[in-house]
């Protein structure tokens, strides 16, 4: 019997089309996601899509962060709901109406919105003008984004629950920043382990280099998602 994909989305942040295709193929027996961010798509377009997709029915997490005039980002989404991604980011402080203009462009692709980069501390939020803590900020920009009809967030694993309070049960959380117990951090500083990102309220994990850098990608995915399984065995 073939095992439920675990709730992971594999950055396949590769510096070519054939190497995030070969991850792709290794990883999708064992998650739900694969995730294409700028650098990919910029360099390949549609085709990066396509590659990573190949023959299976894995879902597609279209990272692009979209944050434009309303149109514009209207436009964009609309050309990129072709390819079918499952998930398609753009950025909350864009505002309600660029964020609303995404939803109705693309219908059949959730639209998630980025709160806060969690590359930014409070002081970068300051020297931006958002003043007060980024944790506010990240709950004001979701609530938001969720009134404008973003269907999922994308936030910290630490900022899940206090998310997940302000925008309730029916929306995606989606968290980076996601690191198994003993994985190096690299420049990650905010980090959970995928068992404690579940417990807060995330739905959708992102994970990259943990798998995608260890020699075997396959192996790596197979044990996070096994590891995540024998979590929800014990809690139920
Ligand atoms: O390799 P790693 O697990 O750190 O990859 C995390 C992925 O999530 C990268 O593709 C990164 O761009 C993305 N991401 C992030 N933090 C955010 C939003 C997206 O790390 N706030």
């Amino acid at each position: 019997m073939t095992a439920v994909p675990a709730p992971i989305a594999v950055a396949l942040d590769a510096p070519d089309i054939e190497t995030a295709a070969r991850w792709a193929t290794l990883v999708t027996p064992h998650v739900s996601t694969v995730k294409v961010g700028l650098e990919l798509y910029m360099r390949y377009g549609p085709d990066a899509v396509a590659s990573v997709r190949g023959a299976s029915r894995v879902q597609v997490f279209l990272d692009l962060k979209l944050h434009d005039i309303p149109a514009t980002v209207a436009a964009a989404a609309r050309a990129v709901a072709r390819l079918r991604p499952a998930y398609l980011t753009v950025h909350a402080a864009g505002g309600p109406a660029m964020i609303r203009a995404a939803v109705e462009a693309a219908p059949s692709t959730r639209i998630a919105a980025v709160t806060v980069l969690t590359s930014l501390g409070d002081a970068d939020l300051g020297a931006i003008g958002l003043a007060g803590p980024a944790s506010d900020a990240v709950r004001r920009l979701a609530a938001l984004a969720v009134g404008a009809g973003a269907q999922a967030l994308v936030c910290s694993p630490r900022e899940a629950a206090a998310v997940r309070g302000e925008v309730g049960p029916d929306i995606t959380l989606i968290t980076p920043g996601v690191r198994p117990t003993g994985a190096a951090n690299q420049d990650q500083a905010r980090v959970a382990t995928p068992e404690a990102a579940l417990e807060a309220g995330a739905d959708l994990l992102v994970i990259g280099r943990p798998i995608t850098g260890a020699p075997d990608p396959g192996a790596a995915a197979a044990a996070i998602a096994a590891a995540l399984r024998r979590s929800y065995a014990d809690a139920s």
